[in-house]
């Protein structure tokens, strides 16, 4: 099989916005309790803070974590996570069918976050929530002081404001498992509403209104118009979700790359058209705020718990194959996708693995993520390619191999994302960087294997683990490499001479 991607300093997608790198936590399952906080632990701080897994967090090199949630968010009182921790009240968590002890609240989610050098993309709840509520914790958290709320942080001991800038104006609001779910019109009504509240508490902020949760919804993309028109004044993106599930056929599987680069589209047509219909200048951008791949671990039935273990995918290397593929659509989409949560960080669908107390390990996804949030900044060029192509039964025919790539001025590098979707044949590709004067490649490293399901494990640790390839000479900048069947590819060049 062959390919060939050829990249052209000129043909720009975009600035890669760092946002795009960006995950979140939930309280869910064991994503915060025995995930990120678990005093006790051999590693943890002062705070109860694992350091084993802020040590992991912190070299995935994330930008903004979506915090609280999620499903959760629909039924959260913030309120209710402030203050003295023995005087917080212990909730039903109706969205999870768990107990919530309320113990991890804004500050001190805030605190992780300059552990991890991460960011709090923050989450108001428009389910049981009010649009004053809404308002409140922008005060709480944003207003340097002098106003109840903002007084009460700094007696909970933040002097400083936080400046929470990102905010996301409800969860998935189209989906009749949301508590509170509404139909289009009445979101995009509270939404407008609760955003101008939230924007004239604190001008700075950018708000994240809710479009579809998935492509598969009926009411997609028919939400995503009427949300947009009726909020349009006071938005800054449209929010959508989207999980990959192995059915059954990995070559399906293996292609939801296609399907996501579909729904981004539409998405996109979707907003430029109420910006039409609105005679705007403004332009409306995407975050995919939450993408991954999930299917094994679904809502089991289960007793009112505190932390169950519930939604914790163990992440395969075919897995780890097909959310390359999601990233390189995300690269891909620059110019519209500015932000994207890998859904979620810890326990919960995650990269990363810990088990109470004892240690904490990388999950197979974890390294396509760590490789785009390390190498996918910059610029991100248009590939023109041309590849042999596959059959696929949901999709039909498609490259067999699909690129990203990413030049860094600053650093003088360009950095192809590459990966081989068949499973049975290598590709024979040839790397064309003709229009960058002189290169060199320094870098190139596979995620790939004999067998597709391998998962790591806190036993096992690199049963998935990506491994160097030997480096490739060209004096004419046309590089001539072999792509292993079912294989994640990154290849680095330095731009030796203009
Ligand atoms: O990430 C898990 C759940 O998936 C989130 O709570 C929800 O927003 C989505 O349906």
């Amino acid at each position: 099989m062959k390919s060939r991607i050829t990249i052209v300093k000129e043909f720009t997608i975009g600035d890669v916005d760092k946002n795009l790198f960006s995950s979140f936590i939930e309280h869910l399952g064991r994503a915060i309790y025995t995930g990120i906080y678990e005093p006790g632990h051999p590693t943890a701080d002062e705070q109860g803070f694992r350091q084993d897994v802020i040590e992991l967090a912190k070299s995935l090199n994330v930008s903004l974590i979506r915090y609280p949630g999620g499903n959760f968010l629909s039924n959260y009182n913030w309120k209710d996570g402030i203050g003295p921790k023995d005087d917080r009240p212990v909730r039903l968590d109706r969205a999870w069918h768990s107990i919530e002890p309320n113990k991890i609240g804004i500050d001190e989610f805030y605190d992780w976050t300059k552990k991890t050098g991460t960011e709090i993309m923050g989450a108001v709840n428009m389910g049981t929530g009010s649009i004053s509520d809404a308002g409140d914790i922008i005060e709480y958290c944003n207003f340097p002081g002098g106003t109840y709320w903002s007084d009460l942080r700094i007696k909970n001991g933040h002097k400083e404001a936080y400046g929470i800038k990102y905010w996301c104006v409800g969860n998935e609001m189209d989906g009749t498992w949301q508590l509170g779910h509404m139909d289009a019109l009445s979101y995009g009504r509270k939404a407008n509403e609760a955003a101008k509240l939230m924007k004239f508490t604190d001008e700075s902020i950018k708000t994240v209104i809710c479009g579809s949760s998935t492509s598969s919804m009926k009411t997609y993309p028919e939400w995503d118009r009427i949300v947009l028109e009726e909020t349009y004044d006071f938005m800054d993106y449209l929010s959508i979700h989207r999980y990959f599930e192995n059915k059954g056929n990995d070559d399906d599987f293996l292609a939801s790359w296609y399907n996501m680069d579909e729904f981004i589209k539409t998405s996109i047509a979707t907003c430029d058209y109420v910006k039409a219909l609105k005679r705007s200048n403004r332009t409306i951008f995407l975050s995919f705020d939450e993408w991954n791949v999930w299917y094994q671990n679904k809502k089991e039935p289960h007793p009112w718990e505190t932390a169950p273990r519930i939604l914790e995918e163990h992440y395969s290397l075919l897995d780890a194959l097909t959310f390359g593929g999601m990233a390189i659509t995300l690269l891909n989409h620059v110019d519209r996708v500015k932000i994207a949560c890998l859904a979620q960080l810890i326990n919960v669908i995650a990269p990363i693995f810990a088990e109470p107390k004892k240690g904490a390990y990388k999950q197979a996804i974890y390294f396509p993520f760590q490789d785009i949030s390390l190498y996918g900044r910059g610029v991100s060029l248009k590939p023109v390619i041309k590849s042999d192509t596959k059959i696929t039964d949901m999709y039909g025919e498609l490259p067999a191999v699909i690129f990203a790539s990413v030049y860094n001025e600053e650093e003088n590098t360009v950095t192809v994302f590459a990966l081989n979707t068949s499973k049975s044949e290598q590709s024979s590709t040839e790397i064309n960087l003709w229009n960058f004067g002189k290169t060199q490649m320094f870098y190139w490293t596979e995620l790939t294997g004999s067998d597709l399901s391998a998962r790591n494990s806190l036993e096992n640790q690199t049963a998935v683990y990506p491994q160097k390839r030997e480096l490739v000479y060209s004096d004419d900048c046309n590089y001539q490499v072999i792509l292993k069947a079912a294989s994640w590819n990154v290849i680095r060049f330095k731009i030796t001479e203009d």
